[in-house]
């Protein structure tokens, strides 16, 4: 049977096995032992959205492993407008091992990887960013040692960042608090999905709206853009509400004096996050970003080979 990795829930029991096999796949490759374990297979990736990590990481992954990723531009298949998309899924099975897609509407997604013949990776929709927490917990692990018990603060938008976040933290045995402006809140759905297995596996997750009660004792601080891709229209009323939940120095002066920074990227410096934070030493952005990479070989790993 195929295995899609949609929303993180999809490996909810199988969270530490991939960031232990992205740590061996990692120390390997930096000590010239690369594992070649998708010899000659070929990744499709689909992207409806424009990308700087999730295209780079998923080719140079595919390449470090043996094999092959094919970048498929927004003006390529149009899953859904120029054939349908049960047609389109059945097609690109032909051709391909695995198909990473990053969509516009969680509900193609859904239904491409229902009528798939080969595993497919969500390289993030409008509900969940699934490879991206992945990421975070890995570098989250590699700074702390652990996850279990430690306090993860998110400030901003409840997007689809968040909500895998929430999802992922909860997992794990994180606790989490998101911190977000009425009206911004994290898909009511997945908050409650959250709590629920963060009750089984011995944390809270929650949701507030005060910036400042959230972060207080944070082992780690996430931001993530105010405006999301495809919510441009909406900047400017965005950027009237979300200036409270900036992260700045005062904000992370409640936090951890060892605290972790994290942000997906890309970064609007100076809107979500300051300059002074995302360059301080606190800071992991780019080990997080390059985390990525080697979060997603695992994946890869266990689902194509
Ligand atoms: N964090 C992330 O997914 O970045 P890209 O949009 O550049 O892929
Ligand atoms: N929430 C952002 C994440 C970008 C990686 C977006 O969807 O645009």
């Amino acid at each position: 049977m195929k295995r899609d990795l949609i929303s993180i829930l999809d490996v909810k029991d199988e969270i530490d096995i991939l960031l232990d096999r992205a740590m061996d796949l990692k120390a390997k490759q930096k000590a010239g032992q690369a594992e070649r374990s998708l010899d000659k297979k070929v990744l499709g990736m689909i992207f409806e959205k424009p990308s700087l990590r999730t295209r780079v990481s998923f080719e140079i992954g595919m390449y470090h492993l043996g094999g092959t990723g094919l970048y498929l531009s927004p003006n390529e298949i149009q899953v859904g407008k120029r054939e349908s998309v049960y047609d389109v899924a059945k097609v690109i099975s032909r051709y391909v091992d695995g198909i990473m897609y990053r969509a516009f509407d969680y509900r193609i997604m859904k239904e491409l990887a229902e009528h798939a013949d080969v595993p497919v990776i969500n390289g993030l929709d409008d509900l969940e960013h699934p490879c991206q927490i992945l990421a975070d917990l890995l570098t989250v692990k590699e700074q702390k040692g652990s996850l279990k018990g430690l306090k993860m603060v998110y400030l901003g938008d409840g997007n689809n960042v968040c909500n895998s976040l929430l999802l992922g933290c909860a997992a794990v045995g994180m606790h989490m608090v998101a911190a977000c402006p009425e009206g911004y809140e994290p898909n009511a759905e997945i908050l409650a999905k959250a709590k629920a297995l963060g009750t089984e596996r011995g944390c809270t997750i929650e949701h507030m709206t005060d910036p400042k009660a959230a972060v207080t004792n944070a082992d780690v601080i996430y931001t993530d853009t105010w405006v999301s891709m495809g919510e441009e229209a909406e900047k400017e009323k965005r950027n009237q509400v979300f200036p409270p939940f900036q992260v700045n120095d005062e904000l992370v002066a409640l936090a951890k004096p060892d605290y972790v920074f994290l942000h997906c990227l890309p970064a609007h410096r100076n809107e979500e996050v300051t300059d002074s934070v995302i360059d301080s030493p606190n800071s992991r952005v780019f080990d997080e970003a390059e985390n990525r990479m080697w979060a997603e070989m695992a994946v890869m790993d266990l689902f194509m080979k």
